[in-house]
């Protein structure tokens, strides 16, 4: 499998000092309050590579050319596409915000745009999809967020680089320049603002914009803040949407405000760390290896893998966004709903250790084997039991700090009493191990 060219890692030593706006850290704060108490939203990547169903990068990693794509296109029928469906399936799992690839690498656009024709309303799905994610989540009380590609390996002016599907065999400049001939940088360029402009302006309110991706330092053949015009574009969004939070794929690090919130995408949860060069997370993750739907992958992951990416993130102060590739006529797949489904009962038990919930203060610390999440507003701690194996607990160091212990899925007491008269450490006598999957047991802190 190709390695893809970048990943944007973010600022992880010294903060950026350069600002594009005048935001204080108090505004921002504001801003992002929303997301920062959610914590958990749907990814949904769905485009005409769901019909190919062997990974959203197909066109590149087949080489293919607009007219060995252009089937896709002309067959690409989702009868099944039902997004209020998808809307509750997304409820259900507990996830509060979901963001939609409004046009993916392949460029492909699920909205009516008045830029192009290539886009869902000339195909035989015959309507603006974008529009309906939005109205069927919003009724459902989800936010909304889109998802849009500054790649577009199918725009005639788009310039092919080192991750294009036309990528010359050799990195020869005069190469590059021979294939792009005729191609007028300029005119994509407008093509993304203008397109950005309309997602931000024909769809009410949107809550995230996700713009991917940058690669500036590809052999001289990547794409960059200035290929996109990335502060201008940030100006434009920001003036038009003044409440979105945006992510970090833009190019603009040296911004201490270009850039609301990290994105470290399918890495796993040991990896993952506090803070990202000042600015919270988001881990991006997918069900199996592809983000489009892909037939026949089978590295699923399990459900104990899912949750612990969601409480790893809530346990160091981010959100998780999962992703869904619901296949070409448009559900979701077995696979995905029973990957929601099982989300959601644990969800129902023990959405408070998530929903407002942030890293726990340094004095707390974590015993073996479990993780911490903390609610400053409640004083609660939440103690997640990824294994359980044995019969006591130790907390070091939580004596005289405890009102009250019990497990959060049933409010069952849980018995706890000092380790000896020397120490500041509690003991906890676990009970049986409960029917959850990973348990939590809540800690009502000493006012
Ligand atoms: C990468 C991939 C892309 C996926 C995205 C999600 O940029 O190119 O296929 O949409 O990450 O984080």
């Amino acid at each position: 499998m190709e390695k893809v060219v970048r990943k944007v890692l973010p600022l992880q030593t010294a903060h950026a000092q350069k600002k594009i706006g005048n935001e204080t850290h108090e505004q921002k704060e504001k801003r992002m309050a929303w997301w920062t108490h959610d914590r958990f939203g749907m990814f949904i990547h769905w485009g005409l590579y769901s019909q190919a169903a062997r990974h959203e990068w197909v066109k590149r990693w087949e080489r293919m050319s607009n007219e060995q794509y252009q089937p896709y296109f002309d067959t690409f029928n989702p009868d099944m596409f039902d997004p209020k469906t998808w809307a509750k399936q997304a409820k259900a799992a507990g996830m509060k915000y979901a963001v939609l690839t409004t046009k993916h690498h392949e460029g492909f656009c699920l909205f009516d745009s008045k830029f192009t024709d290539y886009k869902s309303t000339k195909t035989k799905a015959n309507r603006d999809l974008v529009k309906e994610f939005v109205d069927a989540f919003r009724a459902e009380g989800i936010r909304v967020g889109f998802y849009y590609s500054l790649i577009d390996w199918h725009h005639p002016d788009f310039t092919v680089d080192g991750v294009h599907p036309l990528q010359p065999k050799s990195e020869a400049d005069s190469d590059y320049a021979k294939i792009n001939k005729g191609r007028d940088w300029n005119k994509y360029k407008a093509y993304l603002h203008n397109q950005v402009r309309e997602l931000l302006t024909n769809y009410g309110k949107i809550d995230i914009l996700w713009l991917d991706f940058s690669y500036p330092n590809s052999n001289g053949h990547g794409k960059g803040k200035s290929d996109w015009g990335s502060v201008e574009l940030l100006k434009m969004i920001r003036q038009l949407q003044p409440g979105i939070i945006v992510d970090n794929r833009l190019d603009l690090d040296e911004y201490s405000d270009g850039a609301d919130f990290a994105t470290p995408e399918q890495v796993k949860p040991s990896e993952l760390q506090s803070e990202y060069g000042g600015m919270p997370f988001e881990t991006c993750q997918t069900f199996s290896g592809s983000w489009g739907y892909f037939r026949d992958e089978n590295s699923w992951k399990s459900n104990r893998e899912l949750l612990t990416l969601l409480i790893t993130a809530v346990s160091k102060s981010g959100n998780l966004i999962l992703n869904v590739g619901p296949t070409a006529r448009g559900y979701f797949d077995y696979r995905a709903v029973h990957a929601l489904d099982s989300i959601g009962v644990w969800m129902k038990y023990n959405q408070q250790a998530i929903y407002g919930c942030t890293q726990a203060p340094a004095e707390y610390k974590a015993p073996e084997n479990t993780l911490l999440t903390y609610n400053p507003v409640t004083k609660k701690i939440y103690l997640h039991l990824m294994q359980y194996d044995q019969s006591t607990l130790t907390l070091s160091g939580y004596k005289g700090k405890i009102k009250y212990a019990q497990f959060l899925h049933d409010n069952s007491e849980i018995k706890y009493q000092p380790v000896g008269d020397n120490t500041n450490d509690l003991q906890i006598k676990l009970p049986q191990k409960p029917n959850v999957e990973i348990p939590v047991i809540e800690l009502t802190l000493q006012p």
